[in-house]
Order: structure tokens, then C-alpha cells, then sequence
């Protein structure tokens, strides 16, 4: 056979850190990219792309997800060494909704099931973390939910569960690009103890407030002293679009991953938080629009 089997997969968007939990914390979210692969045997590569990115992403071999299909397919003993990708985008490109997570899930998983599924779902946690570099944006792509992980050397455990709140997702979406290399170049070597030990108070009450339905202690988890108040310069008006989500009736605030979408938690009054949001963003000559999001309980799946 001169060609594989034709997959078709979904992978959601994801929302890393939720405030205290930096590189450790995410959730899926309900928009979705779509990758359709067939692996060619001849050296062969066609790229098709719609959606978000369209004009900018490559369509060539330094096309991301080719890369990683490639990578995936060098670790195994077939033979392939073409591709033909048609991919859909959803997923807005660098405003911290895991864009990048998306493509690297997306090519591993596709290639994966062209090649008869070699891999299981702990294996591609795995490749996609190292290909990220970090799991938060990686996991609920892969698992759906909201995801809590660790790495520990090569080892990375991940625990993908469903809060027991209602939760709403407002992401207020800048029209600017901010890359996560510059997101994480703003963060200092060091903390101090007093600010990790708040970290940790905070994003163990976050925990424990999603797990057993807390909104009163959810409200007061989602301070963060790690990143947050370093990347505010990233992000003009951040603390007022922050105020003005919670004015309007959020539970909580925080950067959306390394940003620089910014991300209201609620259980009602969405489209006034949205509203509050892009108002307070445009204080400062920040055009944005809001999108408003459940949380994906599936995670990237095959859907042909
Ligand atoms: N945890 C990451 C960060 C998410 O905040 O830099 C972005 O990939």
C-alpha cells in the first residue's frame, strides 16, 4: 500500500495556570482544530490549511504539525515519508488558548491512529510534553477536563477530572499576538518563599474548591503571585479588565496560559462579564472580542 489509512481528529482548546496553578493547571475547552492525515510512502508532502492561520502558518515541511508527525512516525519501524494534512482552525494562533498544544496533540494523536494506534494515551502525554516543553496546555488537550500534572524527570502524571460547579469560561481576546518564549522571558529566576507558600494555599483551595463545589472558597483561589504580576506589562489594562470582569459578576480572573487572552471564571452573568471585559480593554486602545466557553470533556479524539 502506497498510502495509510485517512484519519480525521478534534482537539480542544485549553486554558493553562488558571491563576496560582503555573505550569500545572488546565482545562479543555469547547473550540476545536481539526486534522485530517494520510501518511504517503513517496517523499511527498501536501499541506492544506482554513481557518485560523491561514496565510501565515507554513504549508511546507516546516509546517509544526508535520514535524511532529514525523517525529512520530521515526519512532516506529514503518515506512513512510510523505503526508498529505488538511487542517481546520478554530483555535485563535498565539493568544493563550493552546494553539501550539492543539497542533502537537493533533499530530501525534492523527499519526498515531494512522499507524494502528503503536502508542497509548500515557506515551503520547509523554511526546506532546516534551515537544511543549511543559504539560499544562498539553494534558487536558489530550485527557478533556480540567487536568492537574507533574513532571518529575522524564516522569509525567496527569489526573483529568470534572469540577463539580457549573463552570463558564469568558475569554476576552486581544487583537495581538503575545508568543509564550516572550510570555516566559518576563519571569524572574527566583520567587520568594512567602510568595510560593501563597501559591501553593491558593491553588490547593482552587483544587479542592473544583472538586467538591466550593464557589465561596473558588472565589477567593485565583490570586497568583508567580507569573501573573510579571507579564502585566505584556498585557495593557490587565488589572482593569480584571476588575471589571469581577464587577460584572465573575468568580475569578486570570491570564488565559501565558496570555495575552484574558480569562473570567463564572457561573452566570456571561455576557455582561464579556461585555465588561472588551469595554475595559478598549480603555486602553486594545480591540478585543470575548468568546464564552464550557469545559471539552472529551479531549482530542478520532472522529472518522
Ligand atoms: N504554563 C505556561 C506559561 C502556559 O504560563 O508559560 C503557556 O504555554
Amino acid at each position: 500500500m502506497n498510502k495509510s489509512e485517512t484519519v480525521k481528529v478534534q482537539v480542544p482548546a485549553t486554558t493553562a495556570n488558571c491563576g496560582p496553578g503555573f505550569d500545572a493547571l488546565g482545562i479543555a475547552c469547547n473550540i476545536y482544530n481539526e486534522l485530517e492525515l494520510t501518511l504517503l510512502r513517496e517523499n511527498k508532502l501536501e499541506i492544506e490549511i482554513s481557518g485560523e492561520g491561514t496565510g501565515y502558518l507554513p504549508e511546507n515541511d516546516k509546517n509544526l504539525i508535520w514535524k511532529v508527525v514525523k517525529s512520530v512516525v521515526e519512532k516506529t519501524d514503518a515506512a513512510y515519508e510523505g503526508a498529505q494534512i488538511k487542517m481546520h482552525n478554530n483555535i485563535p494562533l498565539s493568544r493563550g488558548l493552546g494553539s501550539s498544544a492543539a497542533a502537537i496533540v493533533a499530530g501525534i494523536t492523527a499519526a498515531n491512529c494512522a499507524l494502528g494506534e503503536p502508542f497509548d494515551r500515557q506515551s503520547v502525554l509523554e511526546m506532546a510534553t516534551a515537544l511543549e516543553g511543559h504539560p499544562d496546555n498539553v494534558a487536558p488537550a489530550i485527557f478533556g477536563g480540567m487536568t492537574v500534572s507533574l513532571c518529575e524527570q522524564n516522569v509525567v502524571k496527569t489526573l483529568s477530572f470534572l469540577p463539580k460547579i457549573d463552570l463558564k469560561m469568558i475569554v476576552a481576546v486581544p487583537e495581538f499576538f503575545l508568543s509564550t518564549k516572550k510570555a516566559r522571558k518576563a519571569l524572574p529566576e527566583f520567587v520568594s518563599m512567602s510568595d510560593a507558600v501563597f501559591n501553593v494555599a491558593h491553588v490547593s483551595s482552587l483544587i479542592a474548591a473544583m472538586c467538591t463545589g466550593n464557589i465561596d472558597v473558588l472565589s477567593h483561589s485565583f490570586n497568583d503571585k508567580l507569573h501573573q504580576p510579571y507579564r502585566a506589562d505584556l498585557i495593557p489594562g490587565m488589572y482593569e479588565v480584571f476588575d471589571a470582569a469581577k464587577a460584572a459578576g465573575a468568580l475569578g480572573t486570570a491570564i488565559s496560559g501565558a496570555g495575552p487572552s484574558l480569562i473570567a471564571f463564572a457561573v452566570h452573568e456571561e455576557e455582561q462579564i464579556g461585555r465588561a471585559m472588551v469595554a475595559a480593554f478598549s480603555k486602553y486602545q486594545v480591540d478585543s472580542h470575548y468568546l464564552i466557553l464550557d469545559i471539552d470533556n472529551k479531549g482530542a479524539r478520532r472522529i472518522n
